[in-house]
C-alpha cells in the first residue's frame, strides 16, 4: 500500500490484510484513538507504536462516535481527514475508521499481537469490554507515555484563548520547560542510533576555548549498569536503566588546564543530552559524582581511567515510563534586569 488513500481500509478488509500479514510471518501492532487536530505528540506516539511490530493499524473513532466521547464541538477534523493525514505517515501501514466509542468490533476482526495505547492507561484501566477481547486474541499489551504539553486540547485551548507574545515564547521553549528528570524507565532498549544522537547533541555544547575536554562512556550492559549505580547513593534506579551515559573530563585537555572549566563544558554537554532525549521522546536524569570524591574514585577504578580524567557525573537514560509536567522555578528574586 502506497498511497494514502489506498491504506484507509474498511474493517472487513483490514481484517483480510492483517490475515495476509501473518500469513507472510509479520507481526501485527494496533492502536486506536481520535487524532483530532494532528500534533507532534501524536505522531512520536505512532512512531513508537509502529516499533512495536511489523505493522501499524490505527483505528480511529468516526465523527459521531467523537462527538459522543468528546461533546458536540468536536472533532475539529473530520474522519476522513483524520484517516487521510494519519494514512500520510511512513510509521502507518493502515487506517481504520470504526462507528463506535469502543474499539472492540476491530479487536474482534484484526486480533492484534501487539495492542498500544497511551501511558494515561494500564491494563487495569482499559475498558473491560475491550481488554477481554484483546487478552483472548494473545495481544500484548504496550503503553506508552504521551510527549508532556502535547494534547489536543492544549492546542485548542491555546486557539481559543488567542496566542499572545507570552504564550508564544513559552510554546518555543517548551522543548526546555519540558524536559524534567526522569527516573523510572520502559524495559524497551535504548538503540545505538539515538545514543548516537544524544552524544552528537553533547558534543555541540559550549566549550571553553573549543577545548572539549569531555570524554563519554556510554553504558547499556545490564551488569555495569548495575555496578555503576551500585556506586551511587542517589542514582540506584539507575540499575533498572536501559542506558548510561557517564560523561567525564580530562584536565589534560581543559582551558587552561583548570578543573572549573572542565567541570562547566562537561556540565553544558550534560544539559545538552538532557534536552537532546526530551526531543526525541527519551528521558533521562542527572546523577552527581563530582565532587564526592568517594564517587569519583569508585567510576574511576570501574571504568580503569587514569587520575586525570575525573568522572563528572552520570546520565540515566531510557524511554520514560513517567510524565512529569513541564514548569520552570522561575523567581523574579533570582533576576536583577540591570
Ligand atoms: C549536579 C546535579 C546532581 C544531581 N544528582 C542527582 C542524583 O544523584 N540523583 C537524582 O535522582 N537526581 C539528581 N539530580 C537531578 C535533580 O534532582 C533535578 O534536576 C532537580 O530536582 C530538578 O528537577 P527536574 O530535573 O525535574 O527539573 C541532579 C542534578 C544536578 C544538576
Amino acid at each position: 500500500m502506497n498511497s494514502p488513500t489506498e491504506k484507509i481500509l474498511t474493517i472487513d478488509e483490514a481484517a483480510n490484510w492483517a490475515k495476509e500479514l501473518r500469513r507472510s510471518g509479520h507481526t501485527l501492532a494496533v492502536t486506536n484513538g481520535v487524532f483530532d487536530l494532528l500534533h507532534r505528540g501524536h505522531v512520536q506516539y505512532l512512531m513508537e507504536a509502529a516499533s512495536q511490530a511489523d505493522a501499524l493499524l490505527v483505528a480511529i473513532n468516526s465523527d459521531a462516535a467523537v462527538k459522543q466521547l468528546k461533546g458536540p464541538e468536536r472533532p475539529i477534523v473530520c474522519e476522513q481527514d483524520r484517516a487521510f493525514m494519519l494514512a500520510s505517515l511512513k510509521c502507518v501501514s493502515a487506517v481504520v475508521i470504526f462507528d463506535s466509542t469502543r474499539a472492540t468490533s476491530v479487536f474482534q476482526a484484526i486480533a492484534p499481537d501487539v495492542y498500544v495505547k497511551g501511558g494515561d492507561y494500564t491494563e487495569e484501566t482499559l475498558d473491560r469490554e475491550e481488554h477481554a477481547v484483546l487478552k483472548a486474541a494473545g495481544a500484548r499489551f504496550s503503553f506508552i507515555p504521551f510527549i508532556a504539553g502535547r494534547s489536543t486540547t492544549t492546542v485548542i485551548k491555546q486557539i481559543r484563548d488567542g496566542a499572545s507574545p507570552q504564550v508564544l515564547a513559552d510554546r518555543r521553549i517548551d522543548p526546555i520547560l519540558s524536559r524534567r528528570s526522569i527516573r523510572r524507565f520502559q524495559l524497551r532498549p535504548v538503540g545505538q542510533e539515538q545514543l548516537k544522537e544524544l552524544l552528537k547533541a553533547g558534543m555541540a555544547a559550549p566549550s571553553a576555548c573549543a577545548k572539549d575536554p569531555w570524554f563519554f562512556l556510554t553504558v547499556t550492559k545490564p551488569e555495569l549498569l548495575k555496578a555503576i549505580a551500585e556506586k551511587l547513593p542517589n542514582g540506584k534506579f539507575l540499575a533498572e536503566a536501559p542506558a548510561c551515559i557517564c560523561i567525564a573530563g580530562d584536565l589534560h585537555k581543559a582551558h587552561g588546564g583548570e578543573l572549573s572549566y572542565m567541570l562547566q563544558d562537561c556540565s553544558a554537554a550534560a544539559e545538552n543530552i538532557l534536552l537532546a532525549a526530551n526531543l526525541l521522546g527519551l528521558g533521562g536524569c542527572w546523577l552527581g559524582v563530582h565532587p564526592r570524591e568517594e564517587r569519583v574514585k569508585a567510576l574511576q577504578e570501574l571504568f580503569a581511567l587514569p587520575a586525570h580524567i575525573l568522572p563528572v557525573c552520570c546520565l540515566a537514560i531510557g524511554w520514560p515510563a513517567e510524565s512529569p509536567q513541564p514548569r520552570t522555578r522561575y523567581r523574579d528574586e533570582a533576576v536583577r534586569f540591570l
